[in-house]
């Protein structure tokens, strides 16, 4: 199966060995009855121009701009966009990446698409063929950086630079033609074990070692992206032991790449994982900026920070992180969540576009160099566990490309690719898909307050799973209020934020609806912009997603989907049906139950 690809031949054959050749076989094979002529034009990188004289096209580019823009016309011809005479169009981010956290035994950390598409049984195993599908799927969408191991580096991946370095670098073999280059996740503390005594990043002998290891590397992999870390953050290894901070830590590594042009990009997911809940004094989502803010400025120009999107881990509603708005003097990359972690596993129907869009229109443009997203992909036949999880890998490309990226346009087109539809099922389909982020919104974790999910698996409801826990993921929620006042005169979060942010959130009679309970402490009785109780808000966002769910599995029983996608989306289906109902059931009786207070519109809220 070739995901959206499905009008594209089974197989890339395995001569082809650079972008240009690869785009010279898809043409001939996607759209044969097209003249199409490819310019060589390296002066445009990865850019492309697409001109049309009467009925020739070209395509004019580098190698990699060529490979681009023959998938871009390729796709717009064969979804029936007009494409205009004169098309040109650059990236707005170097690296578009996608973070693999695959393990070398086979398993995938919050991966919900089967087996690793990479390893098993603690060794490099793969399908060449699969391998091309997913160069193919990578570059047809824009992303050029492939990380295929798990940021939690264990053994045996901790020795991927060392013993495994040759099946690497076959690996990076197959995915250069498609203009993709790889990247490994490394651990921090490797030196250690190489009979250095310390991994302290100022130790003239660690730098010596990572040096040395960055030498051997670039010569069996000339074009590795560079290394990401994980750092002092969920038990990795990192700079605090040696009390030295994360610039020491990211500039040695940084300088034992750059004389191959190679990144560190360094995750900037550093919490402190052992909170006491009865500390009051911590606010987990201000732990990003305390460890990272000062240290502006102090960066490597190879370094990248990558940041979470947003301050707290993924949540189906979260701010943008103030890091991403704050630094101005570090390049940075926005790190998204393609693999639908604490947004439903793949199971319930999730479309990210619109909620990307909403923390691209929070930030001020040049503030980010990169972007990264976990990947959803795994050895399931159709890559994704659920065919409309597709669209999230297909739609990321598209807005890393550029994130002034139409949704509707690029939800569409994945549409077009993927299924024979009539327009008006399209719609259909499309007003699903981008709905579905909202509705689940409702029936989980509405109003900003995230977390009451079950912990450590993360799908289903369990309001107090995390509550006394050491994760730092509070509501607090008692029988008169709920929520964490984030504000100044609360854990001063906000103030993390440029005056005129803070003001449109300071006030709970200003703040948004959507992040209420993210900033707030809210008695039950406060009356919503809308006149609605807070409680009865709250009632009424989970009844209304559990029925729009219903409605959702109603329009998906009358869609046309090819038989090999109907199984898989209806028994999905079914279990987000009943994941709703639990969601809605649960957490409208345990707020009731808190709270006394009834539904207006007697609707069932369990005793
Ligand atoms: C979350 C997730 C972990 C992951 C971590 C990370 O906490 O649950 O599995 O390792 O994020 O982003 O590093």
């Amino acid at each position: 199966m070739n995901a959206w690809l499905r009008s594209f031949p089974a197989s890339v054959p395995s001569d082809l060995s650079s972008p240009a050749d690869i785009a010279r076989f898809e043409l001939d094979h996607t759209l044969p009855g097209e003249k199409v002529t490819l310019v060589d034009m390296p002066s445009l990188g990865e850019g492309y121009q697409i001109r049309r004289e009467s009925d020739m096209w070209t395509v004019s580019g580098g190698s990699s701009g060529l490979l681009y823009g023959v998938y871009t016309l390729i796709q717009m011809l064969l979804s029936g966009e007009d494409v205009p005479d004169l098309f040109e169009s650059s990236p707005e981010y170097s690296l578009r990446m996608l973070d693999s956290w695959d393990n070398m035994d086979g398993t995938v950390e919050r991966g919900y698409s089967g087996r690793s598409l990479f390893f098993e049984n603690g060794r490099f195993a793969y399908d060449p063929e699969r391998i091309k599908t997913l160069g193919r799927m990578m570059a047809s969408c824009g992303l050029n950086v492939l990380c295929i191991n798990n940021v939690n580096v264990h053994e045996p991946a901790q020795r991927l630079l060392e013993d495994y370095l040759p099946e690497a670098a076959e690996l990076a073999d197959f995915f250069r033609p498609f203009g993709i280059r790889l990247m490994f996740s490394v651990d921090f503390s490797r030196p250690l074990y190489h009979g250095v005594s310390t991994a302290d990043p100022l130790d003239p002998a660690v730098r010596d070692w990572w040096a040395d290891t960055a030498k051997r590397v670039y010569s069996m992999i000339p074009d590795l992206a560079g290394f990401l870390v994980k750092a002092d953050s969920e038990g990795r290894p990192g700079p605090f032991t040696y009390g030295r901070n994360h610039a020491d830590g990211a500039n040695m590594l940084a300088d034992a790449l750059s004389p191959y042009g190679g990144f560190v990009v360094w995750r900037c997911f550093v919490y402190n994982c052992r909170q006491d809940w009865r500390d009051t004094t911590t606010d987990r989502p201000k732990a990003a900026w305390e460890h990272y803010a000062f240290l502006d400025g102090s960066f490597r120009d190879n370094v990248i920070l990558q940041v979470k999107h947003g301050p707290f881990d993924f949540q189906v509603r979260e701010p943008v992180s103030p890091l991403l708005l704050g630094m101005k003097r570090t390049k940075l990359a926005m790190e998204l969540q393609l693999a639908q972690e604490y947004t439903g596993h793949q199971i319930d129907i999730y479309t990210m576009i619109p909620m990307w869009k909403e923390l691209f229109e929070d930030l001020p443009a040049g503030n980010i160099m990169s972007v990264a997203a976990v990947s959803n992909l795994g050895r399931d036949l159709n890559y994704t566990g659920h065919p409309f999880a597709a669209v999230n890998l297909y739609t990321y490309g598209l807005l890393a490309w550029n994130h002034a990226v139409d949704t509707r346009t690029a939800v569409c087109r994945w549409i077009r690719l993927t299924y024979d539809f009539s327009a008006e099922d399209e719609q259909k389909l499309a007003d699903l898909l981008l709905s579905s982020r909202r509705v689940y919104e409702q029936y989980t974790a509405p109003l900003g307050i995230g977390w009451m999910v079950n912990p450590h698996d993360h799908y289903g409801p369990n309001p107090s799973g995390y509550e006394y826990d050491l994760w730092g993921t509070y509501h607090k929620a008692d029988r008169n209020a709920v929520g964490i006042d984030r504000t100044s005169s609360g854990t001063g979060y906000l103030c993390q934020y440029s005056d005129s942010y803070r003001r449109k959130y300071e006030d709970p009679d200003l703040c948004p609806d959507l992040y209420l309970l993210f900033y707030h402490r809210l008695p039950y009785t406060f009356r919503m912009k809308d006149g609605r109780t807070l409680i009865q808000r709250i009632y009424d966002d989970h009844f209304e997603g559990y029925e729009k769910a219903v409605r959702m599995a109603e329009t998906i029983a009358c869609l046309p989907f090819p038989e090999e996608d109907r199984a898989e989306i209806e028994q999905r289906m079914k279990k987000q049906l009943y994941n709703a109902k639990e969601w809605c059931d649960i957490i409208n009786t345990f707020f009731h139950r808190l709270s006394g207070i009834d539904d207006e519109y007697g609707r069932r809220i369990y005793p």
